[in-house]
């Protein structure tokens, strides 16, 4: 195989192969298994095809998909276009239970196979999810596809952003508040990841640029036309998605990452934080030394900027650690990429700098977690010893040997200082399986909190009632 990622996916498979073929599990929910132990790394959790074509609604490449012809092409594979094998990796019943469940899927009306649609099917089971006693959760929407950072309205109104889809989304409550409706506000957008509130105005971070939507608990039903607010950000791809919040200051804080796993950006603009006026102008720098936060909040009493960011990867598994860091002036660095974690020099960027010259994080929160959005809850609902701390959505590792991450943290804090780490939602990883993958936390104005999961595009919601 020419690729190693291919090949390292290929090797997890065929690990988990073995792993799962002793179940005894009803003909279905076993082909299912299979189906995400051995082929989702390449045709997608949901069969829409990931480096490996969709096996839902497309031209299929190896005659139609009947059972006949599904058997002959999985047992073979066409391992000169890295299409593995099966037999005798898996046996023939199992590569019957595949045929079985690809010829369902492949016969399923192309309007059921949107991306939307798909999302909705594949709802998981819900007590597979582990939060603390009295907590419960549930699906608040569905189809919020790519769903990615939220802010919340006054109204009550979630504004959600996308990635590759491009979309910005209204959750609206309906009349029960345990699920809001869905309404696209704006399409066609470059990765409108970052969304924030300012003066009624929803603004919107996409990879070169921040647009705003005035008045938007209004406008928001009615394709609310926009104004670009900024246009010069640096636009390289690689960490080039852009959350945005506004500050209690007034201004947009907005982050450049590094545009590589590690480099020397030191003299650029990417690998720091700005901040500029509402309307764009007086861009200047925060913070630096960092490599990638997809993530900030400000603290509900001292006000001060806390912010996620992801370690660098390719020096194994256990290091270093992503981390929680804490900006309460401008002009503090934060040591990418000399010094990762707090205490890991870069084998080879260190050059005789020390871990010591730079500003260590809060909380080291784990090797490849991915923490993305955080939050500091200030509802009601929870008990008192949930309030005012922090929550953190871990999207989960893509390059780990064991997934790690997948989780929703909660970080307690005594007078701003961190106590422990601890999980609040686990369950987005079940077994070595993804069901989801937290992207950011919010509360909505009745004290429950939501996440967001741009895995299986919709929002999840956090109650609390004691039993
Ligand atoms: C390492 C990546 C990889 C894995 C793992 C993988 N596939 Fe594939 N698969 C491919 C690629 C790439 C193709 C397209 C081959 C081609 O271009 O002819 C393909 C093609 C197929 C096709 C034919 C699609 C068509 O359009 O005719 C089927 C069916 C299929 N795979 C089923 C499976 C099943 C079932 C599994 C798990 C047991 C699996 N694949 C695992 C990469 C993979």
């Amino acid at each position: 195989m020419k690729h190693p990622a291919l090949r390292a996916a290929l090797l997890a498979c065929l690990t988990a192969a073995s792993f799962v073929s002793h179940a005894a599990e009803p003909k279905l929910g076993a082909a299912e298994k299979l189906y995400q132990a051995n082929c989702a790394a390449c045709h997608g959790a949901k069969m829409e095809g990931a480096v490996g074509p969709s096996l839902g609604d497309h031209a299929w490449l190896h005659g139609a998909p009947t059972k006949a012809n599904l058997i002959k092409i999985i047992s073979k594979g066409v391992p000169e276009k890295d299409m593995p094998a099966w037999s005798p990796a898996l046996n023939a019943t199992q590569i019957a239970l595949l045929a079985d469940l690809i010829a369902a899927n492949a016969a399923k009306p192309a309007v059921a196979l949107t991306p939307e649609a798909r999302a909705q099917q594949y709802v998981p089971d819900l007590s597979g999810f582990k939060l603390p006693k009295g907590f419960h959760i549930s699906v608040y929407a569905n189809q919020v596809s790519a769903a990615r950072s939220m802010v919340v309205s006054d109204s009550g109104i979630v504004y959600v952003g996308s990635r590759k889809a491009g979309k910005v989304y209204a959750l609206v409550p309906r009349a029960d508040k345990q699920t809001a409706d869905v309404v696209t506000i704006a399409e066609g957008l470059e990765h409108p990841i970052g969304v924030t509130l300012l003066n009624g105005a929803l603004y919107v971070g996409e990879i070169s640029r921040v647009i705003r939507f005035d008045n938007i608990d209004k406008r928001y039903a009615q394709k609310p036309s926009y104004e670009v607010v900024k246009v010069s950000l640096p636009n390289d791809k690689w960490h080039g998605e852009k959350v945005i919040k506004a500050g209690p200051d007034g201004k947009l804080y907005i982050p450049v990452g590094a545009p590589c796993n590690v480099c020397d950006v030191e003299d650029t603009k990417s690998a720091k934080i700005y901040r500029m006026n509402a309307d764009g102008s007086q861009l200047e720098e925060y913070a630096r030394g960092v490599r990638n936060t997809v993530g900030f909040a400000f603290h509900p009493t001292t006000k001060v900027l806390w912010f996620t960011d992801n370690g660098r990867d390719e020096m194994g598994d256990n290091t270093p650690s992503c981390e929680l860091n804490v900006a309460p002036k401008a002009g503090i660095h934060f040591g990418f990429p000399y010094c990762h974690g707090g205490v890991v020099p870069d084998p080879d960027f260190a050059k005789g700098r020390s871990c010591e010259e730079f500003e260590p994080p809060v909380a080291k929160l784990g090797p490849h977690v991915a923490p993305l959005g955080l939050t500091f809850y200030t509802g009601k609902q929870f008990p008192e010893a949930y309030r005012n701390n922090v929550y953190i959505a871990e999207h989960g590792s893509w390059n780990r040997t064991t997934k790690s991450g997948y989780s929703v943290r909660l970080i307690t804090l005594y007078n701003s200082k961190v106590v422990t780490d601890t999980a609040f939602i686990d369950g987005f990883l079940r077994g070595e399986e993804v069901v989801g993958r937290p992207v950011d936390v919010a509360t909505l104005p009745d004290g429950s909190m939501i996440v967001s999961d741009d895995y299986g595009g919709r929002v999840y919601r956090v109650t609390y009632d004691g039993k």
